[in-house]
């Protein structure tokens, strides 16, 4: 059976992009591969500097998870900051990956752009830069096969491949290549302006809000001024990617209808309200009664934790007597 690995970095609160682009298909996959679910705490320092936001978002990621229906007893679920060797493994791979490859990363090059002055790289932590490093650890350590990831994340799997090869090529076979696996029927889910789903837009949709506040907010999503009656264009539609990322093709076919016989935009906005708050209603309730017990969740981690460092541990062993890392006594 093929494994999938996939991370989430806890640098914020779960909102509706993140469970439709990561947690929902994450889950979807566990059933039916090995897995390996983690927490990119690690990466989170990249991104801020708040400890409260580090630590809050990590309990409530992982609430997320378990509350959406992740079955921890198959699928492997940890912090990434419990495995300690992957920071191990991040050196052994840091000391084989040129500078050069890492100079090419879209998220490096993003943050150059957005300096002005002389000195690009005035801004740049090296947390940044060697991120796509980190990344390829947490990958390699448990040599997965398939990584689900949206498509900003492809050239990070990529990196991960020729890093992949050079250990190989240099110190003899270990890592298997990874394949990203991006859905593509899985559009982007934008926030409510239409721009990128996210907190700094102040655009999203949390996950686990009220009914009320769900309503509110599909009601805030952008549309044109059709009146009811009107025939709509799906591909010119703010809130058809949403019913696209919460309806079975079925039901799609449904929703397409409704478009071309010009359904109003307040009655195509309550059948959407309905659609996603009847599949998170059941878990928004489970989500709540999660988080006010973090002992259980620590519980859970541990657990996941106990399976990973164990696979890692074996990994590393092998990895670092590659490298010629090993005991004096005997050979
Ligand atoms: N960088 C990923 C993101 O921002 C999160 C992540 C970290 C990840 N390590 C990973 C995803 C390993 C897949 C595999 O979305």
């Amino acid at each position: 059976m093929s494994s999938i690995l996939t991370g989430i970095t806890t640098s914020g609160s779960p909102h509706l992009g993140n469970y439709v682009g990561a947690i929902k298909p994450a889950i979807n996959l566990s059933k039916k591969n090995d897995s390996f679910i983690f927490l990119a705490d690690y990466h989170s320092l990249i991104k801020q500097h708040d400890p409260d936001l580090t630590h809050l978002s990590t309990l409530k990621i992982a609430a997320a998870f378990i509350a959406c229906g992740l079955n921890t007893d198959k699928a492997i679920f940890y912090r990434q900051s419990k495995i300690h060797q992957i920071m191990e493994l991040n050196w052994i791979l840091s000391s084989i990956t040129p500078k050069g490859l890492m100079n090419r990363a879209h998220a490096y090059k993003a943050m150059q752009d957005a300096t002005k002055g002389q000195d690009k790289d005035k801004n740049v932590l090296m947390g940044l830069f060697n991120y796509p490093i980190l990344m390829s650890a947490d990958i390699l350590m448990f040599n997965a096969d398939s990584i689900p990831v949206g498509s900003d994340q492809k050239q990070h799997i990529e990196m991960t491949r020729d890093i992949a090869e050079k250990f190989n090529n240099t110190f003899g076979e270990f890592f298997t290549l990874p394949e990203p696996l991006i859905d593509k029927n899985l559009p982007l889910l934008p926030g409510i302006d239409g721009q990128k789903m996210s907190k700094s837009y102040n655009n999203f949709i949390d996950l686990f809000c009220s009914s009320k506040e769900l309503q509110k907010k599909i009601n805030s999503i952008k549309t044109d001024s059709l009146m009811p009656g009107e025939r709509k264009d799906k591909n010119d539609s703010l809130i058809y990617l949403y019913f696209q990322s919460f309806c079975n093709d079925e039901d799609i076919k449904k929703i397409d209808n409704y478009y071309l016989d010009g359904m109003g935009w307040g009655d195509l906005k309550k059948m959407l309200f309905d659609i996603i708050d009847s599949e998170l209603g059941p878990y928004r309730d489970k989500y709540e009664k999660l988080i006010s017990k973090p002992s259980l969740i620590e519980e859970v981690l541990s657990e996941g934790e106990k399976k990973a460092s164990k696979i890692a541990q074996d990994n590393l062993e092998r990895i670092r007597e590659l490298v010629g890392i090993k005991s004096l006594n005997g050979k």
